[in-house]
């Protein structure tokens, strides 16, 4: 009997996503409905946006009895065999439709935070089946969605961005505007979403592809399938052609034994298109990502071709204060002190504070499902997930020491030595 009037409070909810009371009372309403699971999803958007939100938090406790039901359902699996067949399914997960949910007012629902941007994918074209093109028409990332990071923009910017930029100045001042750059640094923290930063400034389509995409089983055909992808890179120019773990397809010749005749072929062949690279006037850029660029052969490195080196460090204070923000904007969060968590996580990679904030959520279901109510997640399942998790970066750097201490002769890792030592590891 509510249903036109929730159906006209959606309405208003949608066209005021901000307004916070209408949409308590939207949740009161569909919590009287029966809606329980829609109701819980509205309270949780208010308290992301407020998490103090005094009257959202007492909802919570109401809607709560409803999702209690919910979880014993999830347990038994199997409806009980002496259920009396019309009992009332209110707020149960088998009696809302989710699919359709998401489709009536998943869009009604923003972030709390950030506005995500998700690239879209354009045609893939014909030759290399399974890579996708990233659209530059898109709403593509730009350095601005990186967070923090400011050295390592600088000299992205410096290196690569502004020459390619601005061709002909470059060009006036004897700058090379040939070969790519590779982006190097511990696993997990953001070399592929700068790669994907990098196409968005240059307004370029993204290609990503791993090894995976290149091996082929028949002798000759990796060569072919690599020739391929640049010929694809080529032909959507711009691109930004990403070679993600470039040390599995270009590692050092040397440390091939017989049997890596092939891999031989392989590593030749990225020479030979990575050689073919004259200049921005055809549009393509290359851009590598290893946590192990000396692995590397070198002759990859040589001028021309992956030239231009770029340490992506371990995320800074904002920068973790922004990956943190991105992955809990979609849970409900109450109390959250994003700068506090940030200041405790130096060394945490990327994939770290993911990890940090999947832990911490899973803290505040346990504790729900123990006390039969909803609790938000806050700052004290933080700190529980924070005791249980090491930065992950610590060794990588430790062992990027002796590579700098030994063998940088070149000058190729400076921007290494410079980082370790700020943080007086060197
Ligand atoms: N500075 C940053 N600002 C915002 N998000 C970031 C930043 N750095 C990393 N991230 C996020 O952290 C996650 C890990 O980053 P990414 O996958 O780019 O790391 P990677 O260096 O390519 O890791 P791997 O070595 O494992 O391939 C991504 O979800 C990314 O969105
Ligand atoms: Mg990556």
């Amino acid at each position: 009997m509510n249903d036109a009037l929730i159906a006209s409070l959606l309405r208003a909810v949608q066209a005021a996503p901000e307004d916070h009371a209408l949409r308590l009372h939207l949740a009161e309403q569909m919590n009287a409905a029966g809606r329980s699971a829609e109701a819980l999803a509205h309270v949780s958007a208010v308290l992301q946006q407020d998490p103090g939100n005094a009257a959202a938090l007492a909802m919570l406790g109401t809607i709560s009895a409803s999702i209690t039901g919910t979880t014993v359902e999830i347990q038994g699996a199997e409806p009980a065999a002496d259920a009396a067949p019309d009992e009332p399914q209110h707020g149960t997960p088998s009696g809302y439709d989710w699919e359709a949910g998401a489709k009536e007012f998943g869009s009604s629902l923003p972030a709390p935070f950030v506005e995500e941007r998700i690239p879209v994918q354009a045609d893939a074209g014909s030759e290399v089946p399974g890579i996708p093109i990233e659209n530059p028409a898109g709403p593509g990332i730009t350095l601005d969605d990186v967070g923090g990071l400011q050295a390592v923009k600088n000299r992205l910017n410096e290196s690569f961005l502004a020459p390619m930029r601005n061709a002909a100045i470059a060009k006036a001042f004897g700058k090379s505007l040939r070969g790519g750059l590779l982006l190097y640094g511990p696993p997990g923290c953001g070399k592929t979403f700068l790669a994907r930063a990098v196409a968005g400034e240059l307004k370029a389509n993204f290609m990503s592809v791993t090894i995976t995409d290149v091996v082929d089983s028949y002798i000759g055909e990796t060569e072919k399938r690599l020739k391929a992808i640049f010929d694809q890179a080529r032909k959507n120019a711009p691109t930004v052609l990403f070679i993600d773990e470039i040390d599995a397809i270009g590692i050092r010749r040397g440390s091939l034994n017989g049997s890596g005749a092939w891999m031989r072929q392989m590593v030749n062949q990225l020479l030979i298109e990575m050689d073919s690279l004259a200049g921005n006037n055809d549009g393509l850029y290359v851009l590598g990502a290893t946590n192990h660029p000396w692995d590397l052969d070198e002759a990859l490195l040589r001028p021309g071709r992956l030239d231009r080196t770029l340490l992506v460090t371990p995320p800074d204070a904002p920068a973790r204060e922004s990956i943190l923000r991105y992955h809990l904007k979609n849970r409900p969060i109450a109390g959250i002190d994003l700068n506090w968590i940030a200041a405790q996580t130096d060394g945490f990679s990327g994939a770290d504070l993911e990890h940090v904030c999947t832990t911490a959520a899973e803290k505040a279901m346990m504790q729900s499902i123990e006390r039969n109510e909803v609790l938000p997640l806050g700052m004290e399942h933080i700190r529980k997930a924070l005791a249980e998790i090491k930065a992950s970066t610590v060794p990588w750097l430790e062992s990027a020491r002796n590579v700098v201490r030994f063998s940088n002769q070149h000058g190729r890792y400076d921007d290494l030595a410079e980082y370790l030592v700020s943080r007086n590891m060197l």
